[in-house]
């Protein structure tokens, strides 16, 4: 079987844990392929380096709009969130894929089952893939932001800024905010977080190998929480079999990526 080229878009892109991730699945499966990390600052040069170099690629900030934009064709729920984070390779053609968002609601699935609604923290890429995957489940979703800028991108959902929010129940509170990667920021105001935990069943960040400001008030609430490495893990998973023309059992490719978290 001949050698097949795969690699992750971003900028930056050093941190990146998907080559390891894939590294591990591609050996576990006894596969000829490698996985290399491609630092891209021109967005535009996306596809041509894509078309004359890979078989498949993972796109990680900031140049998902870019890779839903370039595609020659765009499939499944990536077409609704309109960002791409999966590429692969069919004939002259590249196609996109979303899988963050069907990667979180494995992850949510795994832990939490029975939600039914939920409160999503942030108005960005993150949210707003979660936000479609939910909807098309069925789940009542309502989306909380700092600000109303970013929030004019999620008009067709339910939406808040801080200023108009008031506190309810919701089965599972969702972090996509990037408050706390960094420092010791919540997510949101503690007037509105403290009654927010105190009326919520679970709470899930999207920050993952982390325990944030968020995971930290999650759990002095009593809380069951899990952070986004499950998100990032079944993602990579999902890519991998997109790939691979789906012939793995995600099971497998699941055990084996999960040796990068070790
Ligand atoms: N686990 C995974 O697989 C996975 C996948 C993708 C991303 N992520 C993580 O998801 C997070 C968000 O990524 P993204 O690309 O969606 O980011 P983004 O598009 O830049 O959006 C950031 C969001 O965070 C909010 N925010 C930033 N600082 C804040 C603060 N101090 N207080 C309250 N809100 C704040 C912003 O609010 P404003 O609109 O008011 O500025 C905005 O809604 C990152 O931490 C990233 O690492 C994880």
């Amino acid at each position: 079987m001949p050698t097949k080229h795969f690699t992750i878009f971003g900028d930056p892109v050093e941190h990146s844990l998907s080559p390891t991730m894939h590294g591990y699945a591609i050996e576990g499966l006894g596969l000829q392929a490698d996985y290399t990390k491609t630092h891209l600052t021109e967005a535009c040069q996306m596809r041509a380096q894509f078309m004359a170099h890979f078989d498949g690629a993972n796109v990680t900030v900031p140049h998902k709009e870019a890779a839903y934009a370039q595609a020659d064709e765009v499939r499944g729920i990536a077409q609704e969130i309109k960002a791409v984070n999966t590429l692969i390779k069919e004939g002259e053609n590249m196609i996109g894929y979303n899988t963050d968002a069907e990667g979180f609601w494995l992850s949510m699935q795994r832990d939490f089952p029975d939600v039914k609604s939920a409160l999503i923290l942030g108005a960005g890429g993150t949210a707003k893939a979660i936000a479609h995957i939910l909807t098309q489940k069925g789940i009542d979703l309502t989306i909380l932001n700092r600000s109303a800028q970013r929030l004019e991108q999620l008009k067709a959902f339910e939406c808040y800024t801080w200023e108009n929010f008031t506190p309810k129940a919701y089965d599972i509170i969702i972090n996509t905010t990037s408050a706390g990667l960094e420092d010791a920021t919540p997510p949101a105001p503690l007037e509105i977080l403290n009654p927010l935990l105190d009326q919520t069943r679970y709470a899930h960040d999207v920050i993952y190998n982390r325990q944030t400001p968020f995971l930290k008030l999650a759990k002095t609430h009593d809380l069951p929480a899990k952070d986004g490495a499950d998100m990032l893990l079944f993602q990579g998973v999902l890519a991998f079999n997109l790939f691979y023309q789906n012939r793995f059992d995600p099971a497998e490719i699941e055990r084996y990526m999960r040796k990068a978290f070790d």
